[in-house]
């Protein structure tokens, strides 16, 4: 095993150098971590933590890189994995409350909680992320969000503090939350029985409105832009007349105005001259600014 320079010297066991992210990345792009961290245990991750404050290194957490761009460059910072075995783990702590990891795939989930006749989850059908990113995010749409099933989350903070919050001290809003903490270590979440066939038909509902309206087997990073209020981004782009307008090896897709779809060779840069054009056309337009909801690293 490579000893490490410095900052992570000791934990060569779950810190490497210069790895490359974009195969972590949905949309297969980016560059390098200058540190990637993939701690086993709640330990692990406050010892590496506490040396990213001592050494004014900034910490990334990565989920499944569902919604995220990695510029070219890549991040030089120390890029967090919750995926050990600890991370991912589902436990149920009574009838309906299920104890979550925070690298807990949400898509698995979902198959989990239909089988044991819970619902509550499969408003997330067909978003795929982990729960950490998906409540970083309060991840939904319109049959529903992960805030409003969520009981409590187990939170730590930049100096490697554990702390919990609880519902009554959550705000959940459209894809925010208040949670200031960087690592979301796990959730409680809370769920109601019901007959697995009858989640099951509403999981397929979903699924079959995404596959009808979203570009699904494309490289992508779902949603680029928020929904400015009361609005559609998608609709405006497609109105601005974007749809199938071409960058590099990005592309405005023809099903879905708001996803830009990564073509074979697409660069990161491709994808941020499509964001800064479309923002640039649709304000043109409509005198609106889109914000961007995918995240963008650094
Ligand atoms: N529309 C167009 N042209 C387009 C796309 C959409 O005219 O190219 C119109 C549709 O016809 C519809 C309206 O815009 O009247 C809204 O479209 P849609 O039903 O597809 O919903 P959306 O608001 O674009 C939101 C979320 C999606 C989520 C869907 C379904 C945002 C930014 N997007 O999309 O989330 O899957 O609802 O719940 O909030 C994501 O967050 O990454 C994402 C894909």
């Amino acid at each position: 095993m490579l000893k490490l320079s410095q900052p992570f010297s000791g934990l060569e066991q779950f810190v490497e150098e210069n790895v490359p992210l974009a195969r972590y990345t949905w949309y297969r792009i980016g560059g390098p971590a200058r540190w990637f961290v993939r701690p086993k245990s709640v330990e692990d991750l406050q010892e590496a933590t506490r040396r990213c404050a001592e050494w004014n290194i900034r910490p990334y957490v990565l989920g499944l890189g569902a919604n995220l761009l990695v510029s070219d460059a890549g991040v030089d910072g120390a890029v967090f994995r919750l995926d050990a075995e600890f991370w991912q783990r589902v436990q149920v702590k009574e009838k309906n409350l299920l104890e979550v990891g925070g690298g807990a795939d949400m898509q698995k989930l979902v198959l989990r909680t239909i089988r044991q006749g819970l619902a509550g989850v499969e408003c997330l059908a067909g978003i795929p992320g982990t729960i950490g990113g998906g409540i970083r995010m309060n991840a939904g749409g319109k049959f529903g969000d992960i805030g409003s099933i969520v009981h409590s989350v187990q939170l730590l903070d930049a100096h490697g503090n554990l702390y919990t919050r609880s519902k009554d001290e959550l705000v959940f809003d459209y894809r925010s939350t208040n949670i200031s903490a960087p690592f979301i270590l796990g959730a409680t979440l809370e769920l109601d029985e019901e007959d697995p066939e009858r989640i099951l038909r509403k999981t397929k509902e979903i699924w079959m409105y995404k596959r009808n309206t979203q570009p699904l087997n494309t490289k992508n990073a779902g949603c680029i832009f928020k929904n400015p209020r009361g609005l559609s981004a998608g609709a405006l782009i497609d109105q601005a007349g974007l749809k199938g307008m071409r960058v590099g090896g990005a592309e405005v897709s023809d099903k879905h105005a708001n996803f830009i779809i990564a073509h074979p060779g697409c660069s990161a840069d491709d994808v941020m001259t499509m964001i800064k054009l479309i923002r640039e056309k649709v304000f043109d337009r409509n005198q609106i600014h889109l914000e961007s909801e995918v995240r963008i690293w650094p």
